[in-house]
């Protein structure tokens, strides 16, 4: 059979590119999964009810959500980050990978005679993916020793070509918090839309919660309930900002049929109305944080503390991620993903999700330290 496909070809999808290093850990007690940052622990359990009873299954749900649901989510961006955000400012999305990775071809309908998505040059990759499945350019923008985005490196050119800028933080896979004021100053100078993806913003851990959010138009957040209440099973989360922007969205994608199931809507709600579950994963997370880091460091390497975020970003010895990675699934049974999966700029790190139970992270450092 002939083939008249000539055009694109996916790539193979990143961690996927592990797979042939999962065979190597043969250690009793199996692999400890450390490279998806896929969550372990359970949702709230009222969550879980309010999923299996809320008699949404036989009608269609709203595809900008709910009313109940866009006002809890308000309530939440009130509570938890002081930004006070109108119900009508505020759309549903089906997780957020799915607003990431098509958004550039909602915006490229919209403005045609731009073509192109700034984002970080190390990044969650699904930035640089929506803008080539849209058939747009993406274009990397540089980053800092901190891991911030060097605003002053775009060039006019770009600029004007810009659909949009990424920015995220606390920032996968760095764990660093950006200037969002700055981001979102750079957008209204250059008439650029500025899209903060905020999915972390419960695990900030230096300061205080931070939205780009600010009562001015030319900024929309993105949020996740995936991590903040450990539902990426589930498949939720919401964008908010300029009224203009999320009203356009929200029409566009009422087309294709992007509608967030209702008993998710309605376990969402319950969710964004709790912060006791959220405050319970904090401590968890923390506490692995500072398991991992003194593991690091019994092996002699040195890695910091993140400002955000359940990921450790390692400088590997050596400069060689892949070969640290294989290392430690060798010695430690342990997975983690290699800094290029985030970008070229991210060769040199490993990044470790810590995403497993402490117990399958004290076994690592067993493993490791003998
Ligand atoms: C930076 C970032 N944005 C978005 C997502 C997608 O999350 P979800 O689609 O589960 O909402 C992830 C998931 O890892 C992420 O790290």
């Amino acid at each position: 059979m002939t083939s008249s496909a000539s055009g694109f070809r996916p790539p193979p999808y990143p961690y996927e590119r592990l797979d042939r290093l999962k065979p190597l850990a043969k250690h009793e007690g199996g692999l400890v999964d450390l490279s998806i940052g896929t969550p372990c622990d359970p949702p709230a359990e009222a969550v879980r009810r309010a999923l299996a009873d809320s008699d949404t299954e036989r009608g269609y749900p709203s595809s900008i959500g709910s009313p109940a649901f866009r006002e809890a989510a308000c309530g939440w961006m009130d509570r938890r980050l002081g930004a006070r955000v109108d119900p009508t400012a505020v759309a549903a999305c089906i997780g957020t990978k799915e607003f990431v990775g098509t958004l550039p071809s909602w915006l490229k309908l919209r403005t045609p005679a731009r073509d192109t998505v700034l984002h970080p040059a190390i990044a969650y990759p699904t930035y640089e993916m929506g803008a080539l499945l849209a058939g747009c350019r993406p274009v990397a923008v540089a980053v800092d020793d901190q891991w911030r985005l060097r605003l002053d490196t775009i060039t006019a050119a770009d600029a004007e070509r810009a659909l949009c800028l990424w920015v995220n933080s606390p920032g996968n896979p760095t764990g660093a918090i950006d200037d969002l004021g700055a981001a979102a100053a750079w957008g209204r100078a250059h008439d650029v839309p500025v899209f903060s993806d905020e999915c972390y913003v419960e695990y900030t851990w230096d300061g205080p919660r931070r939205t780009i959010l600010d009562g001015e138009a030319g900024v929309v957040a993105v949020h996740s309930l995936s991590k903040r209440s450990n539902l990426a099973g589930v498949r939720a989360g919401f964008y908010a900002g300029d009224p203009e922007l999320v009203a356009y969205l929200g029409e566009v994608r009422k087309h294709v049929g992007m509608m967030v199931p209702g008993p998710v809507q309605a376990g969402a709600t319950v969710a964004l109305g709790d912060d006791r579950h959220v405050e319970e994963q904090r401590a968890r997370y923390r506490e692995r944080i500072e398991l991992m880091l003194g593991v690091l460091d019994a092996i002699g390497v040195k890695a910091p503390s993140p400002d955000g975020t359940f990921y450790l970003w390692v400088d590997a010895p050596g400069g060689d991620a892949w070969a640290f990675t294989e290392r430690l699934v060798r010695e430690g049974g342990a997975l983690v993903a290699p800094g290029d999966l985030y970008g070229a700029a991210g060769a040199g790190h490993v990044r470790i999700a810590l995403v497993q139970p402490t117990d399958r992270l004290a076994l690592v450092g067993r493993r490791l330290t003998g």
